[in-house]
């Protein structure tokens, strides 16, 4: 038996939700949000109220608000699926994406296979920058709809975005990859197959298969980007050499002895080298697994590099560094902001030689610590011209006897590119001269500046 006040209460807000219905058939959004309110007022169906005034809201554009009537809703029913992943959405509308992942992450929760759950999902992983989970997520979608053709064509835009585009002309550079199998496989020879190995940067997983294949049986590696960690795991184990390697998703600083690795190392293997040497944070790496990981008298593969360079001038690349009138304009202000380097591809760009080759730094890989290093150097000129900067490649020694170059005379189209260090303008040369340069590094960068 109802009151005759909850009956005269229920038949308000019949009549208001009724006002409500129509006015948002019409797309009297306002209107239709207000008579909803009244229906609220009168505490009738609170749980199917809420979400037509969230929608409403929403619809006349004030997410914030129709936030709050989601997160009422919530409070009332904290497992409300079309509660979560309108909040989800409209979290993102603000550019909240990182809690919209938890809005997401509960309505896994409630239904896992449920395809626009993880979508979601992996869409605002990807938009707060936690591309490896968002890849994890965009793959569990196309295990449900083979077919998306959006997940497919994210998951190769984060992939490419996470891995650099450099790792398969590294791996198809035949010539690399010999020198770095001679080196393991004299190394191996030194200190026998059952030597404890390490691999920073396994990459494809490649250099601990080569020290596999020549028969060590003690392999621990490591890598650092998710995505390529999955990756090796798998071309190792389809390789037939899942018992000689361990492969751990981390970093080789997170390494330690008596965790991952059984015993300090008796050969370091690593090829974390970048094009210009040291950006790939070689120096801090192996400083690290020199105080940690590996034995004091053990063989570092490689041992020691150096970066070579010479001036270069070139009508094609002065004009990606150095900018000057541009339609009757003075735009040269602008080249405070330009490359420090660019990428060349060996002599395929357009370049001269203005001087004979110099050495712009060189560090030993076996020493415990590495100081940032400048000296002053007199570069002979043998051509004239404008020296738009200098084009650098490196010189790698493997072990004894084994070393390797990607000098531009010889190597354009393998793993690692030269790279034009650009001067900060255009400097005039003649031959028979000599330019003065400051060069080094810094620890993580190359470093190479006329004296003008
Ligand atoms: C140049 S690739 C070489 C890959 C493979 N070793 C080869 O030679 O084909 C270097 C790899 O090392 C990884 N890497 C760099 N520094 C690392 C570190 N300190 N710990 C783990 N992985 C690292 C990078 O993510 C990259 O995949």
């Amino acid at each position: 038996m109802i009151s005759k006040d909850m009956e005269e209460r229920i038949s308000i807000a019949r009549k208001s939700l009724s006002d409500a219905m129509s006015f948002q058939a019409s797309g009297d959004f306002e209107n239709a949000e207000k008579a909803y309110v009244r229906v609220l007022h009168k505490d009738y169906r609170t749980i199917d109220i809420l979400p037509l005034l969230a929608g409403v809201v929403a619809k006349r554009g004030d997410a914030e608000t129709a936030l709050y009537y989601w997160n009422k809703l919530l409070g009332l029913n904290p497992a409300h699926l079309v509660a979560l992943m309108e909040k989800g959405a409209l979290l993102r509308q603000l550019g909240r994406s990182a809690e919209a992942v938890g809005c997401y992450e509960m309505a896994r929760g409630l239904s896992p296979e449920n395809p626009v759950v993880r979508n979601n999902l992996a869409v605002a992983l990807a938009d707060s920058g936690r591309q490896s989970e968002a890849l994890a997520e965009f793959r569990h979608v196309l295990r449900l709809q083979p077919d998306n053709i959006n997940a497919w064509h994210q998951i190769r835009r984060i992939s490419s975005a996470i891995v650099p585009f450099w790792h398969i002309a590294m791996m198809n550079d035949t010539r690399r990859n010999d020198a770095f199998e001679a080196a393991i496989r004299r190394a191996l020879e030194l200190r026998g197959a059952d030597a404890h190995i390490l691999d920073i940067g396994a990459g494809s997983g490649l250099l601990s298969m080569m020290a596999a294949r020549a028969g060590a049986t003690n392999i621990v590696t490591c890598e650092s980007v998710p995505a390529i960690a999955q990756t090796a795991e798998r071309i190792i184990a389809a390789n037939g050499y899942r018992e000689q390697i361990d492969i751990f998703e981390k970093p080789s600083t997170e390494l330690s002895v008596g965790r991952e690795m059984k015993t300090r190392a008796d050969i370091l293997i690593s090829e974390i080298l970048s094009s210009d040497l040291l950006a790939e944070d070689v120096l801090n790496t192996f400083e690290d697994a020199h105080a940690r990981l590996i034995r004091e008298d053990a063989i570092v593969i490689p041992r020691a590099a150096s970066a070579m360079g010479c001036l270069v001038a070139s009508e094609t690349l002065s004009n990606y560094a150095h900018v000057g009138e541009v339609s009757g304009f003075d735009m040269s202000q602008f080249n405070a902001l330009a490359p420090l380097r660019l990428p060349v591809h060996g002599t395929m760009t357009e370049w001269t030689r203005l001087s004979d080759d110099f050495e712009i730094a060189a560090v030993d890989l076996t020493a415990r610590k590495h100081a940032a290093a400048l000296r002053k150097v007199s570069v002979p000129v043998h051509a004239d011209g404008t020296a738009v900067g200098v084009v650098q490649w490196m010189k790698v020694d493997l072990i004894e006897g084994v070393v390797f170059d990607n000098h531009p005379d010889g190597y354009h189209d393998g793993g690692w590119l030269q790279v034009l260090h650009t001067f900060p303008q255009p400097v005039d040369v003649r031959a028979g001269t000599s330019l003065d340069m400051v060069v080094g590094h810094d620890r993580t960068s190359l470093l190479m500046t006329p004296i003008v």
